[in-house]
């Protein structure tokens, strides 16, 4: 292998994260590890020493775009930077990245970022640079704390892995079992974050609502009490939590939607089909109808919550009338905003290997019209909301002199034009009118800080 022509000791870097938030916080604890060796940002990615792609594995796009991502990355004049491949494409393949693309330099896994700056040294002296390790002990706390943040909202990942097993993922291969951060590590962590400027903190797991663990009396605790412990901390205002799964809506978590006002009204949980034949083949171990009980119940404690769901159109073996159900699912549950995907077999999964591969074709009509079915809905949420005086946190600047937009509790993107306030204000606005992907606020009044 060819390594030469990369720098041996990269003084900046540049870390790109494609797929979930859960890759977007361990970028970002890569970058702030990094910067506490030392390396700077680089001013112009292109530029930069070391380049980390952190990958993700959920589906084929997304795979390939790697491997196009490393042929890019040599310049014009024949130099490259050091590349290391982190993330799922990481853990999935290993060292077979670099057989298939021989500039990448590190190979490390999302279980052992945090030897990151050892693997950087290795590879400077051209040694081999793979871990895909899964250590028992956690990476968390080989990680520096938290500092000042860019940005008034942050993600905060409380637990990791997947147990469910869904026969189409890849998940539970790559990040491997549900493990839970203790109470104090998280709480630390937040407090720290806040310390930092951070108003909103989400709370991230592939499943996060499975977290468990003991508060500092030693009492078990569940996301709920977790969630209600961190709105104890004055300066934070609001609590966010994503993904979660059916089978772990407790009622103590549900319970949390009606009464603690720091928790958003949005919940984003996935039902993947309506049908139930291809929900057992799925493996999701939940029916339409005991989905449909859980969002009433929510519902019911709180009656303007924004619902958020996944969906996979052409799972094996789906019929039209099976689809039809998804469709059906969908007018029943009324969500504010859904994504939704072709199925994409992954390779070690068990539904790569069954029958009835369905054509990309009938996928591509599927998703067609169950988007124009969610695009619907979503335009009906978002009008729904004009006329309503909400809350918003400021969060960045928008394209036009003195505009800002922020976030509303539904988690609606809220564009003002207020030159006197500042990213990281949460301020009140009345919503004067509703775009499918925007919402445009005035100030009611400025709410003291
Ligand atoms: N094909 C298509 N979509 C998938 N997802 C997970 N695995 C696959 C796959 N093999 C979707 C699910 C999940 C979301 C994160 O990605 O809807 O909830
Ligand atoms: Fe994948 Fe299912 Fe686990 Fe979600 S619950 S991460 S879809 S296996």
């Amino acid at each position: 292998m060819n390594r030469n022509d990369a720098p041996k000791t990269p003084a900046t870097f540049h870390v790109k994260s494609f797929g979930c938030q859960m890759n977007v916080y361990d970028g970002e604890r890569m970058a702030e590890m990094l910067g506490t060796q030392g390396m700077t940002v680089a001013a112009d990615g292109s530029e930069a020493d070391l380049v980390i792609l952190n990958t993700c594995h959920i589906r084929e796009k997304a795979v390939d775009k790697v491997y196009s991502d490393i042929g890019r990355l040599t310049r014009e004049d024949g130099t490259r930077p050091m590349i290391a491949v982190a993330g799922c494409v990481a853990q999935a393949e290993g060292s077979e990245i670099q057989r298939r693309a021989r500039s990448v330099d590190i190979v490390v896994g999302p279980q052992a970022y945090h030897r990151l700056p050892d693997l950087i040294d290795k590879a400077g002296r051209g040694e081999d640079a793979v871990d895909t390790d899964m250590p028992l002990a956690s990476k968390f706390g080989a990680l520096p704390a938290r500092t000042k943040q860019a940005r008034p909202t942050a993600f905060l990942t409380i637990m990791e892995g997947c147990d469910k097993f869904c026969t189409y993922c890849v998940v539970p291969y790559t990040r491997g079992a549900e493990i839970s951060r203790s109470w104090s590590a998280i709480i630390d962590e937040a407090k720290a974050l806040v310390d930092g400027g951070v108003r909103e903190i989400t709370l991230l797991g592939q499943n996060v609502n499975a977290w468990t663990g003991e508060d500092d009396k030693g009492r078990k605790q569940g996301m709920d009490g977790l969630a209600r412990e961190l709105a104890r901390i004055p300066d934070l205002k609001r609590i966010r939590y994503t993904t979660s799964h059916p089978n772990d809506m407790s009622e103590g978590l549900i319970a949390a939607h009606g009464d603690e006002p720091k928790l958003m009204p949005f919940l984003h949980l996935p039902v993947q089909s309506g049908n139930n034949r291809i929900l057992k083949a799925m493996n999701r171990s939940h029916s339409a109808e005991s989905y449909l009980r859980i969002i009433e119940r929510v519902r019911e404690m709180r009656p303007d919550i924004a619902l958020s769901g996944d969906f996979i159109v052409g799972f094996p073996g789906e019929t039209d009338a099976e689809f039809e159900d998804t469709l059906k699912i969908v007018e029943q549950a009324r969500y504010a905003q859904c994504y939704s995907f072709k199925y994409s077999p992954r390779p070690g999964t068990p539904a790569a290997d069954m029958d009835h591969q369905i054509p990309a074709a009938v996928m591509d009509d599927r998703l067609a019209r169950l988007q124009a079915l969610i695009n619907r809905h979503q335009v009906e949420f978002n009008s729904a909301t004009v006329g309503r005086t909400t809350d918003i946190l400021l969060e960045r600047k928008g394209r036009y002199p003195g505009q800002l937009i922020g976030k509303s509790p539904w988690l609606q993107s809220v564009v003002v034009t207020a030159p006197e306030l500042s990213i990281g204000d949460m301020v009140e606005v009345d919503i004067i009118s509703a775009g499918p992907n925007s919402l445009a606020g005035e100030i009611s009044r400025r709410k003291a800080a």
